[in-house]
């Protein structure tokens, strides 16, 4: 057991728990109340709550607090409330819950090289799996090998990665070059680092980029971490960084049968300040209105932006072969292509899925002992 509880002190709307350690919790009166595990208070067979908070008073008070044993080696927060309700705490649990449970992220630059799996492996083995996916949530990037390549081969992804995140466009996106392509990767041109669908408010979180064939000279495949180098901006330039949190950019993919557009700030931030989202596609780039205010400050922000994107020194550049999988989190990863010379075929195709499916694979994985 870890450290146990020494006393309890009844405040106004808070029960203050002092630990051992000498470390002190306060314990809102309805935290309490509202998280009660009771067979009542929740569906047994699903472990699901049935309790309403708005069922108790709103300055709920217990009328009796007291430690109790729980075991041999744990203890209890017994409670009990006006109504007669009874609510025990294990100190156990309740020093469970004292932190938020954070991704660990690992920045890297151009001297990173993304990790290498066995694309059978990743499938088959539930320990490969979640090896892969832990370095994935850390670094944003990896790279399956040995992959086939046949077409649509991406959709027996779907086990470890989640169902396919469709957009407007093909379900399975083809790269080739195309002389009535509606967009830049279609060309032999090189292809800016970006990432996809900036033009959802909520783009496509990860991203798959399959090589199914790759003879073409030229034509390599760069990435950037955009966490690392917003983080480094941010701590260099917090103003030019709250800029880039704040003014709203268009962007704009089109064909003849579709149109996708949505103006959104280039870097999205949590309720922590943590980032959450780079948005960063300068092919896609709409011209933001004449009447942002900021737009002066927008444009020195974003300058540096574009700067350290794409400064050498932050792409990784390396040649996908056909039967590779680039896996990209999209919402951290930029990607991109150095220009190419046709003289051999080349056929790419990516998907997109949802970077919460691959996080909570993981979870499954480890709730149900499979790795
Ligand atoms: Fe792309
Ligand atoms: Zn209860």
């Amino acid at each position: 057991m870890g450290a146990s509880i020494s006393s309890l002190a009844q405040n106004g709307d808070a029960l203050t728990a002092v630990w051992s350690d000498g470390e002190r919790t306060d314990l809102p009166y309805l935290w309490l109340r509202d998280n009660c595990g009771c067979g009542e208070c929740c569906v047994e067979q699903t472990t699901e709550k049935r309790f309403h908070v708005f069922r108790v008073p709103s300055d709920l008070k217990p009328s009796k607090v007291e430690i109790e044993a729980a075991g041999s080696d744990d203890e209890a927060i017994s409670i009990a409330w006006p109504d007669g309700h009874r609510t025990r705490h294990r100190s156990s649990d309740v020093r469970g819950l004292l932190s938020r449970p954070r991704l660990e992220l690992q920045y890297w630059d151009g001297q990173f090289q993304p990790r290498r799996f066995n694309y059978q492996r990743f499938l088959a083995d539930d320990s490969a799996a979640a090896e892969l996916i832990e370095e994935f949530l850390r670094t944003g990037v990896c790279v399956l090998v040995d992959a086939p390549t046949e077409p649509d081969s991406l959709e027996e992804l779907a086990p470890r990665l989640g169902p396919v995140r469709e957009v407007l466009f093909e379900r399975i996106h083809n790269v080739k070059l195309d002389p009535k392509g509606y967009n830049i990767a279609h060309t032999a041109l090189a292809v800016g680092v970006h990432n996809d669908f900036t033009s959802y408010t909520w783009p496509p979180s990860v991203q798959a980029l399959h090589m199914l064939v790759n003879e073409c000279e030229g034509g390599a495949s760069t990435v950037v971490d955009g966490f690392g180098l917003l983080e480094a901006l941010r701590s260099e330039h917090p103003d030019k960084f709250d800029v880039l949190c704040s003014v709203q950019v268009p962007f704009r993919i089109f064909s003849d049968e579709y149109e996708c557009y949505a103006a959104n700030p280039m870097v999205d931030l949590d309720s922590d300040g943590e980032i959450r989202m780079i948005r960063f596609n300068t092919a896609q780039m709409q011209a933001v209105p004449l009447s942002e205010p900021r737009l002066g400050e927008f444009y020195a922000a974003y300058h540096e932006l574009s700067s350290r994107v794409n400064d050498p020194g932050a792409q990784v550049t390396f040649r996908l072969e056909g039967g590779m999988i680039l896996l990209c989190a999209g919402h951290r990863v930029l990607h991109g292509r150095t220009e190419m010379v046709s003289n051999g075929a080349r056929h790419l195709q990516d998907a997109y899925f949802e970077h919460d499916n691959v996080r909570t694979h993981l979870r499954l994985l480890r709730r149900t002992g499979r790795a």
